[in-house]
């Protein structure tokens, strides 16, 4: 499969068979390069309610009719929106067509706004292991640092890490190296920075000093097979 990294934690994983977009916020997030319009989606899999990852979910899935994996209540609220929603929760596991989802801890908040300002929180924030043939990814989706991490890269063999690096709205690059180190994947790619002036960083300052797997600065665009 080919993975590929598109600004911010928009993540397109693309199988023989599907197209599967982890958090894609598009329209508002000035380092993507994907067009909302065309891009193809059989799947949408959703860590947490935020705007900034819910993205264009919904005019997505509208357009293409791809399905929608998110934590209960997020896909709860999704599918009362019209959406063909699979709703899971934390430490679960469900195999679809195109592979097996696992919904990790995170520890962030979650909520949707609505264009008329009108908030909804939808219920917990996740990380999500997503397994194809043998090969598993991480997106660990916005969180701080907790001891978990190193339990679940000790019961997991993890392929390849998407983890946050931006600080203020989850954990900066100091943490994330210690996450590196517990998730013991074989390459990480850093994800959520440089969106917003808050979130600046360096990724490559980050990458040199990822110690446990390869550190991979992924540009916007660039693609891994796995
Ligand atoms: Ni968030
Ligand atoms: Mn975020």
């Amino acid at each position: 499969m080919k993975v590929s990294y598109h600004g911010h934690s928009v993540v397109k994983v693309k199988t023989e068979t599907h197209n599967i977009l982890i958090d894609p916020f598009i329209t508002g997030n000035s380092l993507c390069d994907l067009d909302p319009e065309t891009v193809e989606a059989d799947v949408i899999l959703l860590t947490h309610g935020h705007n900034d990852h819910v993205g264009d979910t919904m005019a997505i899935a509208e357009r293409t009719g791809a399905q929608v994996v998110a934590l209960n209540e997020l896909a709860v609220y999704l599918g009362k929106k019209g959406l063909n929603a699979h709703g899971m929760n934390i430490g679960g596991a469900y195999t679809f067509d195109f592979g097996t989802v696992k919904f990790t801890k995170a520890f962030h908040s979650s909520s949707y706004e609505e264009e008329d300002g009108t908030v909804h929180y939808t219920g917990m924030p996740g990380g999500i292991l997503l397994t194809i043939n043998d090969k598993t990814i991480y997106h660990l989706g916005d969180t701080s640092l907790f001891s978990d991490l190193k339990m679940i890269g000790d019961m997991h063999d993890i392929d390849l890490a998407f983890i946050p690096i931006g600080d203020n709205f989850t954990m900066g690059p100091e943490d994330a190296l210690v996450a590196a180190d517990w998730v013991q994947a074989k390459y990480v790619v850093p994800v959520h920075y440089n969106t917003f002036p808050v979130i600046e960083q360096v990724a490559s300052e980050y990458t040199d000093k990822v110690k446990t797997g390869k550190g991979l600065p992924l540009e916007v665009g660039e693609e891994i097979t796995l």
